[in-house]
């Protein structure tokens, strides 16, 4: 974990939330949950995994007993997206043909997770946690500096594709709230 002081400088608490509000339910900071084919996003886009990625997914199903396959679809889903930087369908499509599983289930586990996404993102995404934890400490007042600071809101990439950012559900760091996560490293608050 690493302490990101340079967030909370200059935070004001200015904005508040009430209670009955809370983050939208939208999937993936702003994601719809339905898939509509895009140009981009649809089951002819090219994805397959790399021959080193077929050697890692090989070990990882060797993780789980023989005939369970499916229980390694969250770590497969996983290299599919750092291979690609997102998931679009048809990756979700590989994910099921190489374990054998209804493509359907794997859009069920790829739509609840918020660690997916099924669109592109910045180099950097931003997900910052609103939920309760974390509201009571303020989340909100670095919610609206990041917006301020980048200029968009949530669900939203800044033109440059540099900063996406996301609104998400608790992400386990709730003892050192608030906590924002920035790719895969969580930035959070600490007393000293
Ligand atoms: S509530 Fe924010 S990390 Fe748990």
């Amino acid at each position: 974990m690493f302490l990101c002081s340079r967030l909370g400088a200059g935070v004001t608490s200015s904005v508040r939330r009430y209670l009955h509000k809370t983050a939208r339910c939208s999937g993936a900071g702003g994601a719809s949950f339905v898939h509509r084919d895009t140009p981009e996003n649809n089951p002819d886009t090219p994805f397959d995994f790399s021959e080193e990625n077929y050697k890692r997914i090989e070990a990882i199903i060797g993780n789980y007993p023989e005939g369970h396959k499916a229980a390694a679809v969250i770590p497969v889903l996983d290299l599919a997206q750092r291979q690609h930087g997102w998931l679009p369908i048809s990756a979700m499509n590989k994910v099921a043909e190489v374990l054998d599983m209804p493509a359907m289930r794997v859009y069920e586990v790829a739509t609840f997770y918020t660690m997916f996404n099924r669109k592109p993102v910045g180099k950097y995404h931003i997900q910052i946690c609103t939920t309760t934890p974390c509201m009571l400490r303020d989340s909100d007042s670095i919610l609206e500096a990041i917006q301020k600071k980048l200029g968009i809101k949530v669900g939203q990439t800044t033109p440059d594709n540099m900063f996406t950012l996301a609104e998400v559900e608790c992400l386990g760091a709730c003892v050192n709230a608030p906590m924002v996560q920035i790719n895969d490293h969580y930035y959070v608050s600490i007393s000293l």
